[in-house]
């Protein structure tokens, strides 16, 4: 059984989207472990996008993510990380097939709705800083 992480953005949250994008995982007969609510403080958010520390659009990334409440979920399958990833869609709304979460939901490239760790290990790092007490 694999885990990933999921954050449903603030953009998201704003418009009261939680319950929907949840119940996308929910359907797919995906089983959520650990849910939980908090606005992200920037060390949190620094540690979860560490990768892109140096990037043109990380500072953009950190005071998006840190400007209002998000939800971070674990969801456990055989390969979660490829099957959420898929019901994501594209980073980019504008690549993302029409019936993903961000082909529905996502405003931006930036605004995009959620989030989901792109390998097992990088799930195994996420989840170590969401959820310190379930690692
Ligand atoms: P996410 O899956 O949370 O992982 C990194 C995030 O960086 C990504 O979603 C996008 O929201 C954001 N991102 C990636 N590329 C760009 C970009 N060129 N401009 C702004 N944000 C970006």
């Amino acid at each position: 059984m694999e885990r990933t992480l999921v954050l449903i953005k603030p953009d998201a949250m704003e418009r009261k989207l939680m319950g929907e994008i949840i119940s996308v995982y929910e359907k797919k007969g995906l089983h959520i472990t650990a849910l939980k609510i908090v606005k992200p403080t920037i060390d949190i958010a620094k540690k979860h996008y560490n990768e892109h520390k140096g990037k043109p659009f990380f500072q953009e990334l950190i005071n998006f993510i840190t400007r209002g409440e998000i939800c971070a979920l674990i969801i456990e399958s055989d390969n979660a990380v490829e099957i959420v990833r898929k019901i994501n869609g594209a980073t980019d709304p504008q690549d993302a097939d029409a019936g993903t979460i961000r082909g529905r939901f996502a405003l931006s490239k930036s605004e995009n709705a959620v989030h989901s760790s792109d390998s097992v290990e990088s799930a195994a790092r996420e989840i170590a800083i969401w959820f310190s007490d379930r690692s």
